[in-house]
């Protein structure tokens, strides 16, 4: 069966609510459910290591861990890195409040970085003035599924002796300079929301090179318990366990590791369809002067577009970003806004100090941005309504 045949409703009616994504689910991710409903075991168990095995595989890297969400993972990762009070994690504003409060949770203060305006992502080359003796983890996030450029990136943490998290929730199936993102470097973190490139409902991963980390995150994820706890419910395992540290509840299932094992093989083929669209959505949006869209870097990489942004300008749009959203909205498609910058929200204002200004490039991108419908099994006619209706509400404008 061809995989667009077994997808669940790929096409929408033209006065039906157009979502800016939905996850594609096809018939195998069904029966995976119902299969693993079936066999008994539904909580972590032999889904979920299967998952690990194969995900670390698809990334090249030593260890996987699953969890129940890629915020989860960022947060047990920095504690893994033995963040805490007094510390430092250097992040971009432009990304998800989860990036950042990750931080805050540890207890450490959350310092960002500007964004290149033109990619969008974490301007690397104003990194070393952000960096203070207090500083022990870089996050930078690959914004849309285009990798930060990693290179320099990672020359400054080696030569600061610095720690690299990156926040990959967007960049499954990303590749910079030919290496898929998670198969080098020190510690990544992968999100399967139903909205990324691939889904286990709710669910995140995260990649390592490091054993140590690897060990405290196996740990971290299931209460500090010493050892993979399903195991004490086979014949083979025992019940007796030890607790070496006060840990987390963050492990993921079987139910949602048999949905991302029918994804995995799917996947490249869900970022291929992506590109594609974000192809054809760039020449339907050539001419439409009043938006700019995301640039391409020079360095070499394959992005994962698990969001395509383009950039409103009010000025020669005649109406501002949340004016346009509202105005699709009322035609009947839903646009995303991915990121309000954070340095704007009030508890990072109240309680960290930031203040309007302190981000320029970050607060003009979070002001102007929208994402736009993007999923592998959207098709020609859902992109040309989209594009339509984006050019009816300029015309009037
Ligand atoms: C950049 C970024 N980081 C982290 C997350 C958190 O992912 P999850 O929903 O799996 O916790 C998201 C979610 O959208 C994200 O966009």
């Amino acid at each position: 069966m061809s995989q667009k045949a077994s997808l669940h409703k790929p096409t929408f009616h033209q006065d039906e609510f157009l979502p800016f994504t939905r996850p594609d689910i096809g018939d195998e991710e069904i029966a995976a459910a119902v299969d693993c409903l079936k066999s008994g075991w539904i909580a972590t168990g032999p889904r979920v290591q299967a998952l690990e095995t194969a995900f670390k595989e698809t990334c090249h890297a030593p260890y996987a861990a699953l969890l129940t969400s890629a915020t989860a993972g960022l947060h047990l990762s920095l504690l893994a890195m033995d963040v805490k009070e007094g510390d430092e994690v250097i992040t971009t504003p432009l990304t998800f409040i989860s990036s950042v409060n990750a931080i805050v949770h540890t207890g450490a203060r959350p310092i960002m970085v500007d964004i290149d305006p033109k990619t969008l992502n974490m301007d690397v080359s104003r990194l070393e003035d952000a960096i203070t003796p207090r500083t022990k983890v870089l996050l930078p996030v690959h914004f849309a599924g285009l990798p930060v450029d990693l290179d320099p990136l990672y020359e400054i943490a080696h030569r600061r002796g610095l720690r690299v998290l990156e926040d990959a929730a967007h960049a499954v199936g990303a590749r910079y300079k030919n290496r898929a993102i998670g198969s080098f470097g020190d510690t990544q973190v992968f999100s399967f929301h139903p909205c990324k490139n691939m889904t286990t409902a709710e669910g995140g991963c995260v990649v390592t090179h490091d054993d140590d980390l690897a060990k405290r995150l196996n740990r971290l994820r299931f209460h500090g318990i010493d050892r993979d706890a399903w195991n004490r419910y086979t014949k083979k395992g025992s019940q007796i366990f030890d607790v070496v540290e006060a840990g987390y509840k963050a492990n993921m299932s079987d139910l949602q590791a048999a949905i991302g094992l029918a994804q995995l093989p799917k996947l490249e083929g869900f970022c291929q369809a992506r590109r594609q669209h974000v192809e054809r959505y760039r020449t339907l949006l050539k001419d439409l002067e009043a938006f700019s869209l995301p640039a391409i870097p020079d360095y070499d990489h394959d992005h994962a577009w698990h969001i395509f942004t383009p950039v409103i300008h009010p000025e020669k749009a005649g109406l501002d970003r949340d004016t346009f959203v509202t105005k699709m909205k009322e035609a009947n498609i839903g646009l995303g806004i991915h990121y309000p910058a954070v340095h704007l929200f009030s508890y990072y204002q109240k309680t960290w100090g930031f203040k309007s200004g302190d981000f320029p490039h970050a607060e003009s991108a979070g002001n102007r941005i929208m994402s736009l419908p993007l999923w592998a099994s959207m098709t020609p006619d859902t992109q040309n309504r989209v594009i339509d209706t984006m050019k009816t509400i300029i015309q009037r404008a």
